[in-house]
């Protein structure tokens, strides 16, 4: 180990993959500070970061990445030593309508963590500390079915606005690297999958939907290949990163499991026959309907240099890590429920009416 940090800022932690790695990273190193900072937005949630809330190594700030003087305060204050950046607008399908929010908060807001970041520890001469910015394999583009999957050397050609945002932003936290000397390092991962994922993304949408009998929307003809990985597997390589990685350096993480959107689908609705069974077959529901527009066909993360350099291995197979996830919907009905509000219902409204059906369904 070269690196251990003191006291995180983790941006964007009430959110999906940041409040897993919250809890992983509080119960792995719990004499460590994390203070979360998190505008709450639609996408983030205090209820994802239950059962900490009086833990005396955690704190958490209610606040815009793109306050640059708030960044400022807490890093000087809390004297924070490594930033671990997950806020962003996420969802391609958002990006799509309404591309302004994605420019803004991801390109514009890591921006002004990256000044604030350079002006208190770099201008003052701090040079023990870290600014890991968690990116995506999207900015890659797409592959043909044959291609080899990503390496870090793969060109950028990123193909949605959400995407595009991303790949912008690892090129400035690249720049502030190599002019300014700030300690970066970014991490591009695959699809991630798990607890607390919010519930317009593939996966939690299909279990939510089967639950409660709905269509299950496939883009196109569905034969799109994703790289899931389960969350806390992408939070340990973060940690490998952390501890281990090369300051200026860039890492992939995926988990060498690759599934077409139908075949992922038809998955889970097989696992809700046994855990939640409801008469006729969950696949009954699913509906083909019209294509994302720019749908990119195929990601595939080569994972090769974080495994040789950092011995990263992930440890839940997608067998495990399906089942886990499927069951925790099950348990977890008050938090899917909590966070599918008017603002979601709306969404769902925005999103899928005109996304004609290709295919009818029948509705339990
Ligand atoms: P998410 O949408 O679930 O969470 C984003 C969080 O950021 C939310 O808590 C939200 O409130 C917060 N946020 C948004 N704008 C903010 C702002 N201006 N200031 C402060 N907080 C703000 O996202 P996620 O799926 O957890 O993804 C986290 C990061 O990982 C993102 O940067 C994403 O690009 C990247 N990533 C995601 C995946 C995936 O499969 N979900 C895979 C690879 C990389
Ligand atoms: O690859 C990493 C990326 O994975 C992250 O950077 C993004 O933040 C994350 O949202 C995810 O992007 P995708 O677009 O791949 O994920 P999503 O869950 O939205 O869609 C997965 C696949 O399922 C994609 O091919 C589109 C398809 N899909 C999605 C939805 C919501 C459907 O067929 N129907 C749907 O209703």
């Amino acid at each position: 180990m070269n690196y251990q940090p003191k006291h995180l800022l983790v941006t964007g932690g009430a959110g999906f993959i940041g409040s897993n790695f919250v809890h992983y990273w509080l119960r792995e190193y719990p004499d460590s500070q994390v203070t979360v900072l998190d505008a709450l937005t639609y996408a983030g949630n205090l209820q994802n970061l239950r059962g900490i809330q009086n833990n005396k190594s955690y704190s958490f700030v209610h606040g815009d990445i793109l306050d640059t003087a708030l960044v400022e305060k807490l890093l000087h204050d809390a004297s924070i030593d490594t930033l671990v950046h997950f806020a962003a607008e996420s969802h391609v399908d958002r990006s799509i309508l309404g591309p302004d929010a994605f420019l803004k908060t991801n390109i514009e807001g890591t921006h002004s963590l990256l000044k604030a970041a350079k002006k208190i520890w770099l201008d003052a001469g701090k040079t023990t500390h870290r600014f890991h910015h968690v990116s995506t394999d999207e900015v890659y583009g797409t592959l043909t079915l044959d291609a080899p999957a990503f390496t870090e050397q793969h060109q950028y050609l990123p193909n949605s606005p959400y995407a595009a945002s991303k790949a912008s932003l690892d090129h400035i936290v690249r720049s502030y690297h190599h002019t300014y000397g700030l300690n970066t390092t970014i991490s591009n991962c695959s699809n991630n999958y798990g607890p607390y994922h919010f519930p317009e993304k593939l996966i939690p949408l299909i279990i939510v939907n089967c639950l409660e009998g709905k269509p299950l929307p496939i883009y196109g003809d569905g034969k799109q290949i994703r790289d899931w990985l389960y969350v806390e597997d992408h939070c340990r390589g973060i940690e490998r990163i952390l501890l281990n990685g090369k300051v200026g350096e860039v890492y992939n993480i995926g988990g060498n499991n690759e599934w077409t959107n139908i075949d992922i689908v038809t998955l889970v609705c097989q696992l809700m026959d046994i855990y939640h069974p409801h008469g006729a077959p969950h696949t009954q529901l699913i509906t083909h309907v019209t294509d994302r527009p720019g749908h990119d066909r195929r990601y595939a993360i080569d994972a090769t240099k974080i495994m040789d350099q950092l011995s990263y291995k992930p440890l839940e197979t997608f067998e495990t890590g399906i089942h886990k996830t499927v069951r925790w919907y099950l348990d977890n009905e008050e938090w899917w429920r909590g966070v599918m509000d008017n603002s979601y219902k709306k969404w769902l409204d925005k999103n899928y009416s005109d996304k004609k059906p290709r295919s009818q369904v029948t509705e339990f």
